[in-house]
């Protein structure tokens, strides 16, 4: 992809969560503008294992956006905008588990949406300002994550020494509160592993643009229902990250070393045989 090896280029993204607001050294600030309004923040573009790594931070820096304010469709537009193909997406969550303790890193296979009222379509038949009409699109969800991030995320934390959950639920929920605990205990009882505020919409975005899409779940804390104290705080969500942000960063970089050149996973066909109306979308 000639295209992405311009300074505000790239083909690697990181959308950075709760905790983690900087990734790269050596970087080119970015401000895109997308058709769905501005991103969470300006785009930081750097070199990671010799690629072109986009970098946003979700909440913007400083955490200004609450998880129901932020614009995914804006982030998404944003990152494949500038060439970016292959997004790591890690965010904190509560563990639904006992054994999902504080500091557990689980690669989720699938997710739960609990949302209500986000935005979660670019084909919702609207034009957009330029007056291009998206056409209706129905994209498979079954497998919500790519499989070669996934692979790559769980190598990177065994070479990292972190062991990994492979696979789980993630349950997404509205925010920005906490859950109750009946809540939380119908998560579990449902079979479901981990809880978290951003998840939804990020990954079926990205997989309408046809983007590979992988979560890291870094748990922070025990979900109420787990717990028997007085509940989760952000400031303990917080804490947590920040003692876990290192190791975070070490596996990130290996994982990004590991994503495939080549796209041939089913995030990459997606779109195949689709006319899909929106600018750029697919492009190669
Ligand atoms: N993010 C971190 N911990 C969480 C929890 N317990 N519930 C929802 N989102 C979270």
């Amino acid at each position: 992809m000639s295209g992405s090896t311009g300074p505000a280029r790239a083909e690697l993204g990181v959308i950075g969560g709760s905790g983690l607001y900087a990734l790269l050294d050596d970087v080119t600030e970015v401000a895109v503008d997308t058709p769905y309004g501005p991103p969470s923040d300006s785009l930081f573009i750097g070199e990671a294992a010799g690629r072109r790594v986009a970098f946003l931070p979700r909440h913007g820096r400083g955490h200004r956006l609450p998880p129901h304010r932020i614009n995914y469709r804006a982030n998404l537009w944003a990152l494949q905008s500038l060439g970016v193909r292959q997004v790591l997406a890690p965010c904190a969550v509560g563990g639904l588990r006992p054994e999902h303790g504080p500091g557990t890193l689980l690669v989720p296979d699938q997710f739960v949406d609990r949302t209500s009222g986000r935005v979660q379509t670019y084909y919702d038949g609207r034009p957009l300002p330029d007056g291009t009409v998206p056409e209706v699109v129905h994209v498979s969800a079954a497998d919500p994550y790519c499989p070669d991030g996934r692979r790559s995320a769980l190598d990177a934390a065994r070479d990292a020494a972190w062991e990994p959950v492979d696979g789980g639920t993630l349950v997404v929920i509205e925010g920005p509160r906490f859950s109750t605990r009946a809540e939380s205990r119908w998560f579990t009882a449902n079979g479901w592993s981990v809880v978290g505020m951003t998840g939804h919409p990020e990954a079926v975005l990205a997989r309408e643009l046809g983007l590979c899409y992988t979560s890291l779940a870094l748990v922070t804390d025990l979900d109420a229902g787990v717990e028997s104290g007085g509940g989760v705080t952000h400031g303990e969500v917080l804490a947590v990250f920040a003692r876990n942000v290192d190791r975070l960063r070490t596996v990130l970089f290996k994982a990004l070393e590991g994503l495939p050149v080549t796209r041939d996973c089913v995030c990459s066909h997606a779109l195949d045989g689709l006319s899909t109306g929106l600018p750029g979308v697919p492009s190669p």
